[in-house]
């Protein structure tokens, strides 16, 4: 009989800081990869706003909704058995009015049925923090680059260089753990920084072009399977090329296509055996990509 995996918690995150045991944290979109990167043992599955980017093709994170994320934190959710997932907070959805900030972070819990959420900036958020955990909702913090803050930064651009710039990155993780975070990433800050940030708390960090003094890492996953071959930052390690095989795999499918050499008769129906098999759909046919076994 398969046993159900026991639900990676905001405790189980912070008794692995406590062991020394490093946190492995990918961005997900859908059930059919959330499946796969649970299966795999991701710890954290983040259904992060860069789906504005690598999903919906646009220059930023800004445009994204909270009902897209709310979407595709459900198809994550069902994808998954043991991952923590953490939806998104997307731009605009929490810096109005701490009211709007809890009514949204409801809705991703709610309707998304995410396990957490996660918004950008540090110690100006910290009121906000300590009304959504009072409120029982765990809250992923996210200072250094933060990408919503893409036309205030000027760009997406290292962190924390400038004079007083670690002192602040350090007062805000500060803030945001007292204010009852129960971890923050470090997005692209000098190694140093993050180092000393992450021995100055006792909340995991996880970080993103951050070096690896964090407590754990995280990817977006389509950069870290390589499905952009143009797309390579310094901070990323492709672990696949995947953009290269799927071109390859619908090259070959198309050419099979267009020669008739797909399909073949044993992946198609006849008559006869149709008198032998029971004429209702078999679900066996179709793809159960995806779900949950
Ligand atoms: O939206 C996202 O994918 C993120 C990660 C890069 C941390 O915020």
């Amino acid at each position: 009989m398969q046993t159900t995996p026991r639900r990676v918690t905001i405790q189980t995150l912070r008794q692995k800081k406590e062991k020394g045991e490093r946190i492995a944290m990918l961005t997900a979109y859908d059930a059919t990869f959330a499946r796969l990167f649970d299966e795999s043992g991701a710890d954290v599955l983040l259904v992060g706003d860069s789906l504005g980017m690598v999903v919906q093709g646009h220059d930023t994170t800004l445009p994204v909704t909270l009902e897209e994320i709310a979407y595709h934190c459900r198809a994550v959710v069902r994808g998954t058995r043991r991952a923590h997932v953490v939806g998104d907070m997307p731009f605009m959805s929490y810096q109005a009015s701490i009211e709007q900030a809890m009514t949204n972070a409801g809705i991703l819990m709610k309707e998304g049925g995410c396990h957490s959420v996660k918004l950008e900036g540090g110690a100006v958020h910290a009121e906000l923090v300590k009304r959504l955990v009072a409120a029982g909702i765990p809250v992923m913090g996210h200072i250094g680059l933060t990408p919503q803050s893409y036309h205030q930064l000027g760009g997406f651009k290292v962190q924390g260089r400038d004079p007083g710039g670690r002192e602040r990155l350090l007062d805000d993780a500060r803030a945001l753990e007292e204010a009852g975070c129960y971890s923050i990433v470090l997005e692209a800050i000098p190694a140093d920084i993050a180092r000393d940030i992450t021995a100055s708390l006792s909340i995991p960090t996880i970080g993103i072009g951050a070096g690896t003094g964090c407590d754990g890492q995280v990817l977006v996953s389509y950069d870290m399977l390589g499905m952009d071959e143009t797309f390579k930052p310094r901070f990323v390690r492709r672990y696949a090329t995947l953009g290269q095989t799927i071109k390859a795999a619908v090259g070959s499918y198309i050419a099979d296509v267009q020669t008739g050499a797909f399909p073949s008769d044993a992946e198609s129906f006849s008559i006869a055996e149709n008198k032998a098999t029971p004429t209702s759909i078999d679900p066996a046919l179709y793809s159960t990509a995806g779900k949950k076994k």
